[in-house]
């Protein structure tokens, strides 16, 4: 299992506050079986700001620890940017970091709306040749009361992640139901944890997929699982197991169109 959303590098956001917290959420992750872990610090966010940098040499620091203690999980670097004005300019400048090698971004919409510069965003780094991927749209105000908000946004070629604690109800009734709203609709592409901490924010991946199983059926099961591994290895996104049923509807009322000769 990979999981691209997590805070696990120490000391620099609200994640895990040291070393040895650190190496207490890997344990926890290759316990769960989770093998691979985008290290996605908080950047930019008006709190924290952890520079590329920075990222690299704990990230570095982290997987040389996982090595020594036998620990069987590999760390990638990343970062959690939240929109900001400069956003393009510090991208095309080197500052800002993708999900490892890929060509993915993790980027994070305040919780209260949608900036209006995130279409444009969006936008630009699609014809750049860079993915965005929304941090958890199902806490955002205006995602959960409008989701063809988010629509638009992967219209123009975003994808979403969804965050596992939001699946499972850890954030309150509205955004777990937000967040199944948000997959029934196709506007979801990854599940990932986003952990901070053990406590209440730790990984649950293995339950979240579970509930997509039960919920949607182990086809989206398979298809959040691939659409991760994919982001790791950077690759591109797999089809949506609706899109693939939709898409086989139309060609069957081709073939009737077809017979009929209309
Ligand atoms: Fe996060």
């Amino acid at each position: 299992m990979i999981d691209i959303h997590t805070h696990i590098l120490p000391g620099i956001d609200d994640g895990a506050a040291d070393w040895d917290y650190s190496i207490k959420l890997a344990r926890a992750a290759a316990a769960e079986g989770i093998t691979g872990i985008v290290a996605t610090p908080h950047h930019y966010d008006g709190k924290y700001s952890n520079d590329a940098n920075t990222v690299r040499e704990l990230t570095t620091e982290l997987n040389n620890k996982l090595t020594e203690l036998d620990i069987p999980l590999k760390i990638q670097t990343g970062q959690e940017i939240r929109v900001h004005s400069e956003f393009l300019s510090n991208w095309q400048s080197g500052k800002l970091l993708p999900m490892g090698d890929s060509s993915y971004v993790l980027i994070e919409m305040p919780s209260s709306q949608i900036p209006k510069s995130m279409e444009q965003i969006v936008y630009e780094l699609r014809l750049l040749g860079v993915s965005t991927v929304i941090a958890h749209p199902e806490r955002n105000a205006e995602v959960v009361q409008n989701p063809d908000r988010l629509a638009e946004l992967v219209e123009l070629g975003a994808y979403a992640q969804v965050t596992t604690h939001s699946l499972l109800g850890g954030f309150g009734r509205g955004i777990e139901k937000a967040s199944w709203t948000l997959c029934r609709r196709g506007l979801i592409h990854i599940v990932a944890s986003d952990a901070h901490h053990l406590e209440w924010r730790g990984f649950r991946m293995k339950d979240a997929y579970e509930r997509v199983e039960a919920e949607l059926g182990p086809a989206w099961r398979r298809y959040f699982e691939r659409n991760a591994q994919a982001i790791w290895d950077g690759r591109d996104l797999t089809d949506q197991p609706t899109l693939i049923q939709q898409t086989a509807k139309a060609a069957g009322w081709g073939k009737i169109k077809a017979l009929f000769g209309k």
